[in-house]
Order: C-alpha cells, then sequence, then structure tokens
C-alpha cells in the first residue's frame, strides 16, 4: 500500500495552502494595525523549556509532547544512557514560551521600553488522540504582548480577536466568548486550597484522573470530562469570589473595557484552560457545533510570571493563539468553499509540434514580463490545448501556427469572446498585456 501522512496531520493541498496564506495575511493586516509585528521561533526547544514553562502538571507536558531525538540519542538512549539535558529536544506544543524565552534571550523588553506586541503563525504539536478538530500537527496564529500589566492590553488583544474571527467570516452571532480571571500568586494559594479541600470532602465520587489532579494541580479538575466531576466541580468555590482587591480590579477593567466596545462576553468561573503560565485574564472563544466536541477557537490570557520561569527577569505578558484548522471547520459548516485561484493568465498553444520550441521561448518572455502564462508539456492536440487553456482560467491564448509563423505573425484569441487576431510575434507580450 502506498505510503500515507501520519494519523492527525493533514495536508494542506494548493487550494487550501493558499487560503492559508490569506488566512495569515488576513491576521497580519489586522494585528499589524494594533501594533503587532511578525516573530519566527524554531519549532523545535530544548524541553525543560515546556515542563518549566508551560507547567509540568498539565496534560500537554505530562503526556502530550513530542520529543525530537537524533538517530545518535535514540541509541543512546536504547543502551539505557541518559541525556544531557541540552540534547531533550521537543517540537513546540504551543507558541507562548518559546516567544518569551526569544524575549528574554534577546532582551527584546529592555527596562523601561515600551511593550513588545509580537505574532506567529506556524505549526504546533501534541500527541493527543486525533479526532476531528483535533491534530497531532496542527497551525496556529498567536499573538503576545510583553512588558505590559495594564488591563487595556487584554482588553485591546480580546477585541482584536473577536475582530480578526469576524472579518474571516464567522459571525459574531455563532461564537461564545467566556473570560474569567485565574487570580495571581497572592490570591490563588489560598483559593486552590478552598478547591482541594471541596474536592477532599466528595472524594470517593471524583474520578481517578481528577485524583491525581488533587495532588498536583486540583483547579484542572473544572476541566473534567467525567459528568459526575463537571457536576461536583459545579458547586465548587469560585475563583471571582476570591480575588485579591489587585486581581479584582483588573478584571472589572478588562470586563467594562470590553463592554465598552460592544463586545458580548459570558464570565465563566470554571473556565482554567489547559496551561498552568496564566494569572489573572484568561478567556477562550468556543463555536456551538452539535457535531463535534473540540468548540474552541482560540483562546489565550495574561502570564505575568512565565518569564521568571524559564529564568528571565519579571516581565508580564498577555497572548492569545487560534486554531487554524478549527476555524476551517466552522467556515465550512458555515458553507464556504476555498476559492480556486488561477495563476494563468496566458496559455501558449502550437498548431504543430515545429512550433514547440518558439512557445517555450515566447512563455518565458511572457513571465518575464509579470504575466502568469502556461504551456502544454505533453504533446497535446490544439483542441486539447485550448480545453486545457480553458481549465486553466487562460484569459488570453497564443496560438503559433506554421502560416502565421513564416510570415512572423501570432495569432491572439480572446477566451471570452472568442475574438482572434494576428500580431507581430516581436510585440505579442505587448499586445497581450494591453488586452489583460
Ligand atoms: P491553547 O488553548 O492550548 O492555547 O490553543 C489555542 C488554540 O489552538 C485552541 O483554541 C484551538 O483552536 C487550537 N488547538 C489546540 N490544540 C489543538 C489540536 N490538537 N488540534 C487542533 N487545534 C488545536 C495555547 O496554545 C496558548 N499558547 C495560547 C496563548 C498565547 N496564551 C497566551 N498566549
Amino acid at each position: 500500500m502506498a505510503i500515507r501522512n501520519v494519523e492527525g496531520t493533514r495536508d494542506l493541498l494548493p487550494a487550501e495552502a493558499e487560503y492559508w496564506d490569506c488566512f495569515k495575511g488576513t491576521a497580519a493586516r489586522i494585528f499589524g494595525l494594533y501594533g503587532y509585528r511578525p516573530i519566527d521561533t524554531p519549532m523545535i526547544e530544548l524541553t525543560e523549556l515546556f515542563v518549566r514553562g508551560i507547567g509540568e502538571a498539565t496534560d500537554v507536558v505530562s503526556k502530550e509532547m513530542f520529543t525530537a531525538i537524533s538517530g545518535e540519542n535514540l541509541k543512546r538512549l536504547l543502551d539505557g544512557e541518559t541525556l544531557k539535558s541540552k540534547s531533550r529536544i521537543s517540537m513546540r506544543p504551543e507558541g507562548t514560551a518559546g516567544v518569551v524565552r526569544a524575549a528574554v534571550q534577546h532582551d527584546l523588553v529592555p527596562q523601561g521600553a515600551p511593550s513588545a506586541k509580537l505574532m506567529y503563525a506556524g505549526p504546533m504539536f501534541r500527541a493527543e488522540r486525533p479526532q476531528r478538530g483535533r491534530q497531532r500537527q496542527f497551525n496556529q496564529v498567536g499573538v503576545e504582548c510583553l512588558g505590559a500589566d495594564d488591563p487595556t492590553i487584554d482588553a485591546e488583544a480580546i477585541i482584536m480577536l473577536m475582530r480578526f474571527f469576524e472579518e474571516i467570516g464567522i459571525p459574531s452571532s455563532e461564537m461564545r466568548l467566556l473570560v474569567n480571571s485565574m487570580g495571581c500568586d497572592k490570591c490563588r494559594p489560598a483559593y486552590r486550597q478552598l478547591v482541594l479541600d471541596y474536592m477532599l470532602q466528595h472524594e470517593s465520587k471524583f474520578c481517578d484522573t481528577c485524583h491525581a489532579r488533587m495532588e498536583m494541580n486540583p483547579l484542572r479538575a473544572f476541566d473534567c470530562k467525567n459528568e459526575e466531576c463537571a457536576h461536583l466541580m459545579e458547586d465548587a468555590p469560585k475563583i471571582t469570589d476570591h480575588l485579591c482587591e489587585d486581581c479584582r480590579e483588573h478584571y472589572s477593567k478588562v470586563k467594562e473595557l470590553l463592554k465598552g466596545s460592544g463586545v458580548t462576553f459570558a464570565e465563566d468561573s470554571s473556565l482554567v484552560r489547559g496551561l498552568d503560565y496564566y494569572t489573572r485574564t484568561v478567556f477562550e472563544v468556543q463555536v456551538d457545533n452539535g457535531k463535534r466536541s473540540q468548540s474552541a477557537i482560540g483562546g489565550g490570557g495574561r502570564y505575568d510570571k512565565l518569564a521568571e520561569e524559564v529564568g528571565g527577569r519579571p516581565m508580564s505578558g498577555f497572548g492569545f493563539a487560534l486554531g487554524y484548522e478549527r476555524c476551517v471547520l466552522t467556515l465550512q459548516e458555515l458553507g464556504m468553499e476555498f476559492p480556486e485561484r488561477s495563476g494563468c493568465q496566458v496559455f501558449v498553444a502550437c498548431a504543430t509540434d515545429d512550433a514547440r520550441q518558439a512557445a517555450f521561448e515566447l512563455s518565458q518572455l511572457c513571465r518575464d514580463e509579470g504575466v502568469a502564462c502556461e504551456l502544454d508539456h505533453q504533446g497535446r492536440s490544439l483542441k486539447s490545448q485550448f480545453k486545457l487553456a480553458d481549465k486553466l482560467g487562460a484569459q488570453v491564448a497564443v496560438i503559433l501556427g506554421a502560416d502565421e509563423m513564416s510570415q512572423g505573425l501570432v495569432k491572439l484569441r480572446n477566451m471570452d469572446s472568442h475574438e482572434e487576431r494576428l500580431v507581430p510575434t516581436a510585440e505579442a507580450v505587448s499586445e497581450i498585456k494591453q488586452i489583460l
């Protein structure tokens, strides 16, 4: 059997690959209006970046990370050796940790400098069980604003993301924006203890995974898919009732700014997100879809401690990432098809085999003049060359016939009107450009 792609990965065929380029272009245009500039960090990073940055207790780090091992190191491992930390490399499961690492490493936000607004687009890798909308390699577009802790940054980025979703064709009526605050290291530890105490009161009713969560990170129980756990967690203490004064003020300001800009949102005190680095604001954008369980098309939040966790000095951060594939699924469910774009303006057809060399040269001249041009490479008859020209969407066909060529002429056919006229070969390209 022919070799197929790895499960949980997707090929972006030309029409979709073109769409992906437009998608990234739209993001760059809209995010650019808010001051975000591109950054491109490696797809592989030292494993310790994710273990420290994303949080050891998260599913992403504990079971969903792909490790990258060179052939040499694989042999060492199989021989029972342990690898040095600089040889422990992982495929990035998300973009934030890498961007923060790069910002720290290159001092992108020197003390007293304005914040750095960065955006990225590219593949992320998570060894999850693949299903519709959940892949092992998927594309994200994300932004990170580093060095500013004002709530205007949080609100601005959320508004920007909602604008982007609408711009690509997801109506606001189809989206649900959920917001919450995760508190900070002043108020969260006490809250965490309250949740743990609550869980211990009902210990026997929680699933095995939640038992493990009680030890590692009880707040993750809010994300449990087990019905009984979800039901129990409905009555657990709510973080928003236990925020410190500063966090409460920050959260109120974010909500006020969102309301003021007309963005509809719902508060969800059970929104804890799957990564450990969040402090204060967290949010998620979901779409309603009966067919799929993977409803989050984007999400993010504030992470004011992450820079220190990866070894830098204190630096606030806020960002989000959106899942390209889930956006596409949503748009397709709304009836979108990838636009088929024609890359061919002119087709150079040969009436005789003798004209092939001249066709080859003329098509090259067209391209040198910036005109997208195609010709037959398979010895087709003139009739099938016309069919091909039609299929490729050419606006003009140039026909090279023996008689005309002997007089130094070529025939131009307007593919829409079928109107034909003879022009001197030397003037063919400029005549074509006038028609286009
Ligand atoms: P995340 O919620 O893990 O956040 O991922 C962001 C988005 O990526 C999700 O909402 C979803 O659309 C998409 N996504 C995640 N996993 C998969 C998957 N296996 N298959 C397809 N799509 C997926 C982050 O990654 C954070 N780095 C966001 C962030 C940036 N927070 C602060 N700054």
